[in-house]
């Protein structure tokens, strides 16, 4: 009889996990006063509750300036162009990471070029980032991925040596702190998303941050149809409509009064995770960075080893997890298996004149390509918002996915 609840075993966590996004009569009181207040819009921009979760926000993390827009792709989109970058331009990002960090790139004209990431971190690698850059490198965007940081010590420094624009992909980093530093707090700017499956979430929704008076102004401006932002200014700027609706900055603002507790929770059951899940034979664990000093994680990557799970992969695994009632996905894909990222495949002009940074046969990310496709699982946040069972339940169900695994092969 099979063990595996994929297979029609018992399944080690029939009840699941915490529903996300979590929410209470607070949240319905917040959007039910801003409807009744009757200014639902972001305009004139910013709304007074987008204003103050903007700014709420940027204390929380530690910057001066935040500016609140409709999804934390445009605010990549924005911070980018907000710095003049555009065509011709590179933009230096990690081989792994969702599409919107390198689609950014794209949509302000510049060409995304990527670089393979730490093996021990998953985010990008520092001294890959220092190889690739040329005369057109105007920007590299790390992604503090899963529940690590990016190297913030030698990225900070590469990006000071080259004079190139540090924007951070902080859509995994709510709360995450370096060395006592906000995620987000290191460049020109630091970009969030407030999507639904994210730890500060209003279902969608995009956070900016910047220190940096006149860069906020032009975000202002960008995501407001070009109005003029700066006393001084007369015109308006080329720009588009990214502002967020009042009900949205409602609902982030009761999102932020929880987040703390919420924080502190993952943190203290992730490390229980990594205590107990580290003798799991075929299962490798990557601690926190050390030089994190808040752990704030979104979700946690693990890699398994396809060997001790008779040969299976990331995704069946995954499968195999998500019948035991343990929230797990496969994650990214390497950047190279994109067609949009390739120009024999997509229709990009910017590609036809720096082709051979977009080779195909030039594009080889060895831990990209291995994690993407074979070894990463990025437990569920709410794994992590059970209490001890929650744990002891996911650590189980690994295991138990670990002994069982020839049954997986027999599909
Ligand atoms: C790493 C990363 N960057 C950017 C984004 C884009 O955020 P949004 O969905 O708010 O556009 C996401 C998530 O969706 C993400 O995971």
């Amino acid at each position: 009889m099979a063990e595996l609840a994929l297979r029609g075993g018992t399944p080690v966590r029939p009840q699941g996990y915490p529903e996300w996004p979590a929410h209470d009569e607070r949240d319905v009181e917040a959007v039910a006063a801003a409807v009744r207040g009757g200014r639902w819009g972001g305009f004139p921009e910013p709304g007074p509750l987008a204003g103050e979760f903007a700014a709420r926000f940027a204390a929380y993390q530690g910057s001066r300036h935040g500016v609140v827009m409709s999804n934390g792709t445009v605010t990549m989109e924005v911070a980018l162009k907000a710095l003049g970058i555009g065509w011709g331009d590179e933009v230096i990002v990690p081989a792994l990471t969702f599409a919107a960090t390198p689609y950014a790139a794209m949509a302000a004209g510049a060409l995304p070029v990527f670089c393979d990431v730490d093996p021990d971190t998953l985010t990008i690698d520092p001294a890959r980032v220092e190889a690739a850059v040329t005369p057109r490198t105007r920007a590299v965007m790390p992604v503090h991925l899963g529940h690590q940081m990016a190297d913030m010590d030698r990225l900070t420094e590469v990006a000071r040596r080259h004079s190139l624009a540090l924007v951070e992909d902080c859509a995994h980093a709510h709360g995450q702190r370096w060395r006592d530093r906000g995620a987000g707090c290191f460049g020109e700017f630091g970009s969030f998303s407030h999507q639904s499956s994210k730890t500060l979430t209003a279902g969608e929704g995009g956070s900016l941050l910047t220190d940096d008076e006149q860069l906020a102004r032009r975000a202002h401006s960008l995501i407001d149809c070009g109005r003029p932002k700066d006393p001084d200014e007369k015109d308006h700027t080329f720009g588009s409509n990214y502002r967020l609706g009042e009900l949205h900055a409602a609902l982030l603002l009761v999102a932020l009064e929880r987040f703390p507790g919420q924080q502190a929770e993952r943190a203290a059951a992730g490390r229980r995770f990594q205590e107990l899940a580290r003798g799991i034979p075929g299962v490798r664990l990557l601690p926190p960075d050390p030089r994190i000093s808040r752990w704030s994680f979104y979700r946690y990557v693990l890699l398994v080893e396809p060997e001790a799970f008779a040969g299976a992969g990331n995704l069946a695994v995954c499968e195999a997890l998500e019948a035991e009632g343990v929230g797990a996905w496969e994650g990214y894909p390497p950047m190279s298996r994109y067609d949009l990222f390739q120009p024999a495949l997509s229709r990009l002009p910017v590609a036809v004149e720096h082709a051979d940074r977009l080779d195909p046969a030039a594009m080889s990310f060895p831990v990209a390509e291995r994690v993407g496709l074979r070894q990463g699982v990025y437990l569920d946040e709410n794994v992590f918002r059970a209490g001890e069972r929650g744990v002891t339940d996911a650590v189980e169900a690994l295991a138990k996915v670990q002994r069982h695994a020839h049954e997986l092969a027999a599909d």
